[in-house]
Formats: C-alpha cells, sequence, structure tokens
C-alpha cells in the first residue's frame, strides 16, 4: 500500500496511529540530532521527522533526499512541540520508522512553491513541476468545480449536452481559421471550430430545444492575457425563446456559479445599450465597478478660439477624485507620454485641477480663464481638489483612448476592488459594421444574428445608410469590464439569411457553398432560436479576481502561440508532407 493517508489530512486525533504517507520532497531540513522533510501531495504538506538517536541510518537516508524526490514514508503520528498554525496538518508530525525512495528527482529549474522564481516560458516548458505548485493546482480544481456546476445547472434546466465536430468548415466568427489537411481529400481541408454557432443552430431544427456544451474553439488571432488560440467556451442554445428569456437563463446560470464556487449573491443584473456604453464609458465593456464617467464638453469648450478644441469633433472628460493633488506636472507629463504611446495614439492630453484652494490651475489656461473653467464644473460634477482630464478628436478613436485613460487612472487612484463583482448586460448592438478600406460591412456578432423585429422589414428593403443604423438582437455579459459572453437571437428565416449574406458581401454562389446547409435547414420549418456562449476559461479568471486565462488551462500556449512543453507547432516529415500533398515553402533547415 502506497498510502493509508493523504499529506493533507492528519490531525491530533490521529496521534499515536501508525500510517504511510506518499509524496513529494518539499524541502529537508537537517538540524544535527534531527532531519525534518516536509512530504507534500495534492492535498497538503505533512512534516516527517527522523531522529538520529533512535534510528541512525534511516536518518542518513533521509539526509540525502533531493527537492522532489517521491518517497513512501512509515511511521507513528505524533504531537509536534514547536506547532505551525498556517498549516492544517501543523499540529502533528510523522516520526518516521521507514523511509522508501520511489523515484529520485534532478534539481527542478524553479522553486515548487507558492511564489516562485521561474519566469513563464519556463514554468510552460516545464509544466508538470508548475502543476504541483499549489496556486496552479488550485486552479485547475476551480475550473473543474466551476465545469461541473455549470453542467449540474443546465442539465437541471433541461439542457443536453451534444458533442459537435471538431473537424469542420470554416465559420465565420471574425478571426482566422486554423486548417487541417485531408489525406483522402488531396488538397481539401477541415477547419476547426471558431464555435459550434452552425451546429447549434443545426440541432434547434432538428428539436433539440435547448443544448450545452462545454467545447473547445480555436481561433488564429493576436494573443493577449485574455485570448488564446484553444479556448473553452460554455456553449448554449434555446429554441422558442425571446432574448429576455435567454438572459434570464444565463444570468441565472452566472449567479448559481458565484453562488456555488464563492458564496457570493450577485444582485440581479442591469442592461445597457451599446451605445449609453460608449458614450458613459467609451467601450461595450465597461467596468462598472469605479465611477470616472465620461463627461462630454464638445458643445462647452468649443468658440473659445482654442483651435485644438475647435477642429475637434468630440471633447470629451473624466473627473478623477482629490487627485489635484496627487498628480504633479510630472506625473501629468508621464500620463500624457503613456496615452501617446502608439497602442494608443491620443495627440495630447488637457488638464484642469480644481484646486482644494479654489483656485484653478490649466494646462489651457491660456485660452480659458478660471470663471469659464469653473462654470464646467457644474457639468464635470467636479468640486475643489479633482482633477479633470480631457481628450479631443474624432469620436469613436478619442473614446477609445478615453477608455484606456479611464481604466489606467481607476487602477493609479486604486479605485478597482480584484474581488467585487459587477455583471452588465450589454444590449442591442449595431447589426452591421461598415469597414472603410475593405469598403464592406462586417458582422459585428456573427452572419447568423437577427436584426431586432423592428428592424427586419427595414433590413430587407433598405438603403446603405438604412443598413448602418440596424440593431441587432445581440447582447454580451460584462464583468468587471471582461467579455464573459456573447450570444443573440438567430435568423431563422431564408430570405433574411440571405439578404445577411448579401450584405456581407457574400455572393449567392460563396453563401450556398459556406452556408447552404444551414439554409437548406431553414427552409424545414425552423424554430425561432437563440443562444449564448459563456468564455469558460475567463469566467474561471473573473471568478477569481485574476487578468489572465493562462492561469486556468492545464496546457496553455506562449505569447507566440507556442506549447513550450511538446515544442509545438513544429515541422512535419517529408512523407507526412507528401501524403497530404502539400509542399513546403518554408523548411526546418531554412
Ligand atoms: P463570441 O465570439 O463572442 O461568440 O465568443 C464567446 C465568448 O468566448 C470567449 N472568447 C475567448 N476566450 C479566450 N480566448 C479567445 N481567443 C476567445 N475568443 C472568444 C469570450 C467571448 O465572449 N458563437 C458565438 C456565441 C453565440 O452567438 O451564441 C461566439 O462564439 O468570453
Amino acid at each position: 500500500m502506497y498510502r493509508t493517508h493523504n499529506c493533507g489530512e492528519l490531525r491530533m486525533s490521529h496521534v499515536g496511529e501508525e500510517v504511510t504517507l506518499s509524496g513529494w520532497v518539499q524541502i529537508s531540513r537537517d538540524l544535527g540530532g534531527l532531519t525534518f522533510v516536509d512530504l507534500r501531495d495534492r492535498y497538503g504538506i505533512t512534516q516527517v521527522v527522523f531522529n538520529m538517536d533512535e534510528n541512525a541510518e534511516l536518518c542518513q537516508q533521509a539526509r540525502k533526499l533531493g527537492r522532489e524526490f517521491v518517497v513512501r514514508i512509515k511511521g507513528k503520528v505524533a504531537e509536534r512541540s514547536n506547532k505551525n498554525a498556517n498549516r492544517p496538518t501543523g499540529n502533528i508530525e510523522i516520526e518516521a520508522s521507514n523511509l522508501e525512495i520511489l523515484n529520485a528527482s534532478k534539481v527542478p529549474p524553479f522553486t515548487i512553491e507558492n511564489e516562485t522564481d521561474g519566469g513563464d516560458d519556463l514554468r510552460m516548458k516545464y509544466r508538470y513541476l508548475d502543476i504541483r505548485r499549489k496556486p496552479v493546482m488550485e486552479n485547475l480544481m476551480f475550473r473543474s468545480q466551476l465545469a461541473i456546476a455549470t453542467r449540474k445547472y443546465l442539465s437541471e434546466g433541461g439542457f443536453i449536452e451534444v458533442e459537435t465536430p471538431v473537424l469542420i468548415k470554416s465559420t465565420p466568427e471574425g478571426a482566422r481559421d486554423f486548417v487541417v489537411p485531408s489525406r483522402m481529400n488531396q488538397g481539401q481541408f477541415y477547419a476547426l471550430p471558431q464555435s459550434p454557432q452552425t451546429f447549434k443552430q443545426i440541432l434547434m431544427v432538428g428539436g433539440m430545444d435547448k443544448y450545452f456544451q462545454i467545447v473547445k474553439c480555436f481561433r488564429d488571432e493576436d494573443l493577449r492575457a485574455d485570448r488564446q488560440p484553444e479556448f473553452t467556451q460554455i456553449d448554449c442554445e434555446m429554441a422558442f425563446v425571446t432574448r429576455d428569456e435567454v438572459l434570464d437563463t444565463f444570468e441565472g446560470l452566472t449567479k448559481h456559479v458565484f453562488k456555488e464556487l464563492l458564496d457570493v449573491t450577485l444582485a440581479d443584473f442591469p442592461k445597457m445599450s451599446y451605445d449609453e456604453a460608449l458614450e458613459r464609458y467609451g467601450s461595450d465593456k465597461p467596468d462598472t465597478r469605479f465611477g470616472m464617467e465620461f463627461v462630454e464638453l464638445t458643445e462647452l469648450a468649443k468658440g473659445h478660439d482654442f483651435p485644438v478644441f475647435d477642429n475637434s469633433e468630440y471633447i470629451v472628460a473624466i473627473c478623477a477624485k482629490g487627485a489635484a493633488d496627487q498628480y504633479s506636472n510630472k506625473d501629468i507629463k508621464k500620463l500624457t507620454e503613456w496615452m501617446q504611446r502608439p497602442q494608443i495614439g491620443a495627440k495630447g492630453l488637457v488638464n484642469i485641477k480644481y484646486q482644494a484652494d479654489g483656485s484653478v490651475k490649466s494646462s489651457v489656461g491660456k485660452f480659458y480663464d478660471d470663471a469659464t473653467l469653473n462654470s464646467w464644473k457644474e457639468t464635470l460634477e467636479a468640486e475643489n481638489g479633482d482633477l479633470v482630464l480631457i481628450l479631443c478628436g474624432e469620436k469613436e478613436k478619442t473614446q477609445k483612448q478615453m477608455n484606456e485613460l479611464r481604466l489606467e487612472m481607476g487602477k493609479q487612484l486604486g479605485l478597482i476592488d480584484p474581488m467585487q463583482f459587477n455583471p452588465l448586460w450589454v444590449v442591442d448592438f449595431p447589426l452591421l459594421e461598415w469597414d472603410e478600406e475593405s469598403e464592406r460591412f462586417h458582422a459585428m456578432h456573427h452572419p447568423f444574428t437577427s436584426p431586432k423585429k423592428e428592424d427586419q422589414e427595414r433590413m430587407l428593403t433598405g438603403d446603405h445608410e438604412t443598413m448602418k443604423a440596424l440593431r441587432a438582437d445581440a447582447y454580451d455579459l460584462v464583468i468587471n469590464g471582461v467579455e464573459i459572453g456573447g450570444g443573440s437571437i438567430r435568423i431563422h428565416d431564408r430570405a433574411l439569411q440571405s439578404r445577411n449574406f448579401d450584405l456581407l458581401g457574400f455572393s449567392k454562389e460563396e453563401a450556398e457553398d459556406q452556408f447552404g446547409f444551414l439554409m437548406g435547414a431553414f427552409e424545414y420549418g425552423a424554430p425561432p432560436h437563440g443562444g449564448i456562449a459563456f468564455g469558460f476559461d475567463r469566467l474561471c479568471a473573473v471568478l477569481k479576481g485574476q487578468n489572465s486565462i493562462r492561469d486556468f488551462i492545464a496546457f496553455p500556449k506562449n505569447n507566440q502561440g507556442r506549447d513550450m512543453m511538446i515544442d509545438s507547432p513544429s515541422y512535419i516529415d517529408e512523407t507526412q508532407m507528401s501524403e497530404l500533398a502539400l509542399e513546403s515553402t518554408v523548411s526546418a533547415e531554412s
């Protein structure tokens, strides 16, 4: 028997018992007459003591144990004289009578501690060692519990889990596809699903009524802290539902998992239109844990012979409460440079300091006298002591820049509590986005999203400008500024779907070739339907108050999309290439 107990289990009630434990050597400390070994497994750490006076040979053996050796230890549970209140097993120790090395270990390349000295790529390369660390192990266990709670909630709500294929044809979700060459159909490729979107709609036509799947999706896009090339969705679809029924169901799921996993009771989620979100926060995924909402100054600030403002389409401010004193001119300069980095691209940053003593200082004081600046206070909801930051320019661009500034100021001023949760439904997205460069419309969500009922007629008959104003029955769940999920009511009518493909620039043939199966299905009694998909990795991270989804994925890819452990992607050999009728343009040698 390898073990009678695990390393997190023994307590004072076990004192006197003979036990066997197996695990990894966390650390071995030699204190002359006594050698202490901390033995670790998934469940915890137990101290084992070897006594020189009682068994010299065993003690010598214990002294030779290296970090991460795998051992089996037998001994008696004893009360510790020097108790460790920080450890659940801290009141006891094992007086060892037997030690067996089950496997030796090389010295690990980084410490297996909560706070490790290993850099990201090193930890990914030796992911098996990283997983031994408590925070990583706990994140993976948390993920498992979240999946179980989700499955339980949805299956109790009548949802059926259906697996959809992984080797499919391209689904247009806005990213590039990963493709897989077909050996049996040379020159042809499967695509890995960016999501099971069309399949879940087909399941509705098939009468499944309520579908869900915790499913891997693949998108070849630039990586960020909250984006991986393969990630997991809680993917759902429902037939005969209105938008609000979908929102209620998934608000219910969200509340359930917060309660189950964190014992947090969430209040009902507010709904905000896309337009309102942009006006108030400059983002369709606003972090509503703090204020500093946008105040438009376009009307007030124009007409004072300050050409920069006079020539701007849009002027917007945020008011940082009590921050006038905290920001020296040097700090403001730093902030301005931060805003001028190419990633954000602001031209400049105007500030007004309403000083605590009632005086006003401003970078545009030359153009605006104190009386004018003071007259803006009411609109800005500013008081003495506040710092006001202003950006101007083309509206959409400026809103994006101000969103970045607001988030940065929220961070700098310590206004964001990582363990506060502010969920929000963002609704009524535009259906189509006009892209100036390619001179065509893109689907804001995806091409299967239905316009709002009142816009359907206009979509079939309207002109170009009408199309820009169409609203979709689409919604996102945002928590703490992170887009957790997105979905929509779908088109279930062939004519409307054809029109949408038409608007998106698909020729009749292309639409038929790529989505003929779906439009065909719509001709056989497709029920009205809609759904949503949550980013499962993102939901894990947000629940744990963290930004990076990598820490919740057992084997994530790095920023270059590489798996550092298995060293993938990799070249394939000539035989494989020729079987697949592929010709290489780049080779391992070049
Ligand atoms: P969408 O494209 O909005 O919708 O994706 C749904 C959710 O998936 C998560 N997500 C990601 N998570 C990690 N890495 C990525 N690269 C990544 N891309 C997306 C986000 C996002 O909100 N088929 C539709 C859903 C529907 O309409 O029902 C879809 O996939 O949290």
